[in-house]
């Protein structure tokens, strides 16, 4: 629970995994001051709107976009963007910000962020503005898989074994 009400505190321990999250769509979130419902409302929204304090977004393991209270940053309409480290024993913030936050393939979060429309509240998603990520829809459901923070992961096929390395090889080779 939060020390001050409506102060919203993310440390190390406020992420797990990612499967235990509430699903929309292709993505998952939480809230973490109790207002479930009332980021599922927004998320669910068909003409968008302005998530609440509390909300936590994610789409892979180990990028989470996290909301302050209004007013926190304007520049990020309030959210908080964390690059996160994955493992069995847990979720380390490798990096988190505001506007200077820059993802394992080089992309400032905001930049890319920012291009959704207004009414997105800076959900990208597809189709709301933003440029595209290098991860097919394919990719993001095995990293959603395989976040190594779950108990419960299934065992993979033979192909998605294959696509996965592939995708490590790659960010490998951009490090
Ligand atoms: C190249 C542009 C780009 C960069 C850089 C980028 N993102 Fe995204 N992000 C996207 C797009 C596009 C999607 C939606 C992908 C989809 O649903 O297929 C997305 C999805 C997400 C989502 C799920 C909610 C949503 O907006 O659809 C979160 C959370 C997220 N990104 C966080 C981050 C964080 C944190 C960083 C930086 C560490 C970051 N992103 C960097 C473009 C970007």
């Amino acid at each position: 629970m939060a020390d001050n009400p409506g102060v919203v505190e993310v440390s190390d321990d406020t992420f797990g995994c990612i499967r235990e999250m509430t699903p929309v769509r292709g993505f998952y979130v939480d809230n973490l001051l109790g207002d479930l419902w009332g980021t599922l409302a927004v998320a669910n929204a068909p003409d968008g709107g302005v998530y609440p304090a509390g909300s936590v977004v994610q789409l892979v393991p180990g990028e989470v976009m996290v909301k302050h209270a209004p007013g926190f940053s304007p520049a990020t309409r309030d959210w908080e963007f964390f690059e996160l480290d994955t493992s069995a024993t847990g979720t380390e913030i490798r990096k988190r910000g505001f506007a200077d936050v820059v993802n394992r393939f080089g992309g400032n979060c905001l930049a890319c962020h920012a291009k959704a429309e207004p009414k997105w509240d800076m959900i990208c998603e597809t189709g709301h503005g933003c440029d595209p990520i290098p991860l097919t829809r394919d990719i993001l459901l095995l990293l959603q898989k395989t976040d190594p923070r779950c108990k419960d992961n299934p065992t993979l096929s033979p192909e998605e074994m294959g696509k996965l390395q592939a995708l490590q090889q790659a960010l490998q080779a951009q490090n």
